[in-house]
Order: C-alpha cells, then structure tokens, then sequence
C-alpha cells in the first residue's frame, strides 16, 4: 500500500547528523557522521530521504559509477517499518537510475537479512554470486544481488 503521509526528496548535508542518528537505529555496524558528510557531498552518490512532519524516517543510497548503480543502504526507522517506506525510496531511486540510464543496479545484502531480500525481489533483483566473510562484527557472508534493465541506448 502506497502511503502519502511522508515525502521522498534528496537528503542535504544539512540532515548528516539525524542520518547518523538514523543509523545507528537500524544498523549493528553503523557509518559515522563523517561517513555520511563525505557520502552526501560524493558527486557520484544519490542520497534520498523519507520525511515524516519534518521527521528523516528512513533514507536510501546509491553510487552512480560507469553507468552502473550500486546501492550504498537503504533503512527505515524502526517505528515506521511495513508501511512501504523503503519501496517508496527504492521506487525514486530507480526513476532516478532509469533517468540516468543505468545499465544494472547491485548490492551486498547479508544472507540472514531476508526483510531486506524480499524488498529487493520485489524490484528484481536476483542473487548473482556472495561474498564470503564479509561483515566484519560476525563474520556473515554477503550475497550479491544485481538487477539488469533493458538496454536503454537503443
Ligand atoms: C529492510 C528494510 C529497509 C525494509 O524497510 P520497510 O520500510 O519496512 O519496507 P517496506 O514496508 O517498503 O516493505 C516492502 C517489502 O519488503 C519486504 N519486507 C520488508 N520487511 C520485511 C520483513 N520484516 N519480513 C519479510 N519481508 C519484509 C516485503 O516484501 C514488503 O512488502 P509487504 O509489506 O507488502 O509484504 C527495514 O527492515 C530496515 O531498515 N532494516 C534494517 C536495515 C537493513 O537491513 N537495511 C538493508 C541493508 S542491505
């Protein structure tokens, strides 16, 4: 269900810190506040946010590199999650990447992590290969999941 009670725009530098505050919400391994000034001042990266009454609920990531997307994060607060926030951004997000021409987008996602699997199947998004080990704080593998769109110079 599409819900039109928050709004989906670019995240500014301004809102690194209640990014920062975001994440340490909804990730175990959070990125740091300079993390997230670089990311927002990357000219290669797209940052969207979902705002509630002035409120970041959630936000969404990716780097635009060679015409090929990868998806940085996504995450929505942990009060607002199931309630389409996370489709709503991905959804931007690959308008964006369409506009942009994008030839594939991909991610590493842990293997455990089905909430956000199912998201990216929705999209479609299909596992193409893992990365084993990869997170650092358990030692959980990542899959790599990739979506390939139609060849849009033609
Ligand atoms: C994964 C995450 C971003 C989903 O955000 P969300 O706003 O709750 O997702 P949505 O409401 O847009 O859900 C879209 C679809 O994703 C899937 N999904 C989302 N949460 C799910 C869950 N807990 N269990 C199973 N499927 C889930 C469902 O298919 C859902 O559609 P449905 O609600 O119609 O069944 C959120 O759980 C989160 O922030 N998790 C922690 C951060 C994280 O793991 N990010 C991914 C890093 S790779």
């Amino acid at each position: 269900m599409e819900n039109t009670e928050y709004e989906i725009r670019p995240a500014k530098l301004s809102r690194a810190a209640e990014l920062a505050e975001l994440d340490r919400l909804c990730f175990s391994v959070p990125w740091s506040l300079q993390s997230f000034c670089d990311e927002l001042q990357n000219p290669l990266a797209v940052y969207l946010v979902a705002e509630k009454d002035g409120r970041l609920i959630g936000y969404c990531g990716f780097w635009s590199v060679a015409g090929e997307g990868q998806i940085t994060n996504i995450c929505t607060h942990p009060l607002y999650r199931r309630k389409g926030v996370a489709r709503a951004l991905l959804k931007e997000a690959f308008r964006r990447a369409a506009k942009e021409k994008l030839s594939l987008m991909t991610l590493e996602v842990r293997r455990s992590n089905l909430a956000a699997r199912n998201l990216y199947e929705e999209f479609g998004f299909s596992v193409i290969g893992e990365r084993k080990r990869y997170y650092s704080d358990n030692g959980e593998d990542a899959v790599i999941m990739t979506v390939y769109f139609e060849d849009r110079s033609r």
